[in-house]
Parts: C-alpha cells; sequence; structure tokens
C-alpha cells in the first residue's frame, strides 16, 4: 500500500518534480513542503524530549526509533503497558520512558506532560499520532454509530487533549506540536 503512494507520488506536479530519496517522497525546488524538510532534517534532537502517543504502534514506534536515532529523549505513551515497556528497553531506559495512558483521557495525558518534564526537564516536541480505523472498510450509511464515536473520541479528541495538556511546554520551549491523525 505504501509502495502504492509513493508511486502515485512520483512524477511531476503543477509546483515541481516529485523525487523519492530515501525512502520519503520529497518535492525539488520550487514546493513549500521542501524548505520545511531541510529544516526537520537540520533541526537538532540532542537533550530534546518528544512525547509520541500510540508509540508501539507501526508509524509510532518507526517514528521513536528514528527520533531515539537522532538524540532525542523519548516519553512513550500507548495503552499496552508491555509493548510500550518493550520499546523503552530496546530504545535503552535512560533515555526513553514508557507509559501505559489512553489518549482520550485528559488527567492522563497532564500525567504523561508532568511525567516527561520530571523525568528530562522538559517536553520539546509532541507527535499526537495514536488513533484507530474501522476494522473493515466502511461508510457512514454503513458504520455503526459506536465506532465513529469512538474513531472521533480518539482520532480527534484524543489529539486535542494530547496537544492541549503539552502547549505550556510547547511554547515555553517554542518548539511545536505534530498532528499525525487519520481525522
Ligand atoms: N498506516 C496508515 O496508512 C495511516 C494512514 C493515515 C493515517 N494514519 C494514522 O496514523 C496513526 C498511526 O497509524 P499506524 O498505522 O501506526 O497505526 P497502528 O499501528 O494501529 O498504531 C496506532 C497506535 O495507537 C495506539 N492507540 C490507539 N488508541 C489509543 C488510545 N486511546 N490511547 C493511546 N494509544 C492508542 C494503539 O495502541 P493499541 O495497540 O493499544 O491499540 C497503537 O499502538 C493513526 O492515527 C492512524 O489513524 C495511518
Amino acid at each position: 500500500m505504501s509502495a502504492t503512494r509513493e508511486c502515485r507520488r512520483e512524477g511531476s506536479t503543477d509546483r515541481g518534480t516529485v523525487v523519492r530519496s530515501g525512502g520519503f517522497s520529497l518535492v525539488a525546488e520550487s514546493h513549500p513542503m521542501r524548505r520545511r524538510l531541510q529544516f526537520m532534517a537540520r533541526y537538532s534532537l540532542a537533550d530534546k524530549t518528544v512525547l509520541v502517543t500510540g508509540a508501539a504502534g507501526g508509524i509510532g514506534g518507526a517514528s521513536a526509533r528514528a527520533l531515539s536515532a537522532r538524540g532525542a529523549n523519548l516519553v512513550l505513551v500507548g495503552r499496552n503497558s508491555s509493548s510500550v515497556a518493550a520499546l523503552a528497553r530496546e530504545l535503552g531506559e535512560e533515555r526513553a520512558l514508557p507509559l501505559a495512558m489512553d489518549v482520550t483521557d485528559p488527567a492522563a495525558m497532564e500525567e504523561a506532560v508532568g511525567g516527561a518534564v520530571d523525568r528530562f526537564g522538559r517536553l520539546d516536541v509532541v507527535f499526537a499520532n495514536a488513533g484507530i480505523a474501522p476494522e473493515r472498510p466502511a461508510t457512514l450509511a454503513t458504520m455503526d454509530a459506536e465506532v465513529f464515536e469512538r474513531i472521533v473520541e480518539v482520532n480527534v479528541l484524543g489529539v486535542w487533549r494530547t496537544v492541549r495538556a503539552s502547549l505550556p511546554q510547547i511554547i515555553a520551549n517554542h518548539t511545536r506540536p505534530v498532528d499525525r491523525s487519520a481525522a
């Protein structure tokens, strides 16, 4: 599926030629996203703290590993305590704090940010990545109301509660939230 997406992104667009580099699709020269990507590649993560929700999942786990390799301290939030604990052991427990928490719980998100500050002294970046999708493809007409509302609870309100709890640290440290939800 991701290969298909990458193929679709290759080729010419009205903003320049899309090229692939190291597994990522980059837009050449004229696209504003190029400057953003160049900035991100130069942004030093040494001694910075990043909170990743859904850290035990596919994108969250890969991101946590990449961020750790660039020197970041990680706060790994997920519902499954053994999964986030295993990832923390893999990354090195002195630089990774696993927290079993649900992003839909505002008090838990406040606690996660407090945990980041207690352990690492600061929080610089929050990656609000935790999310769910229906088990089978569905439309508004065919999806159960409960399933739809749970998706909104996690993918919209969970992101809002994660970012909201983090904002005082993010603003104080002049950094930023990242929303990777499907909502
Ligand atoms: N993969 C894609 O093609 C794609 C495309 C568009 C958007 N996205 C979005 O990108 C994000 C990550 O996708 P992914 O493919 O890495 O999904 P994934 O492998 O299913 O990982 C999602 C993670 O979020 C966690 N999570 C779910 N609900 C949570 C909650 N209430 N509190 C805390 N953690 C929770 C899950 O933990 P549990 O194991 O405990 O459930 C899981 O570890 C999701 O928001 C997804 O909707 C993905």
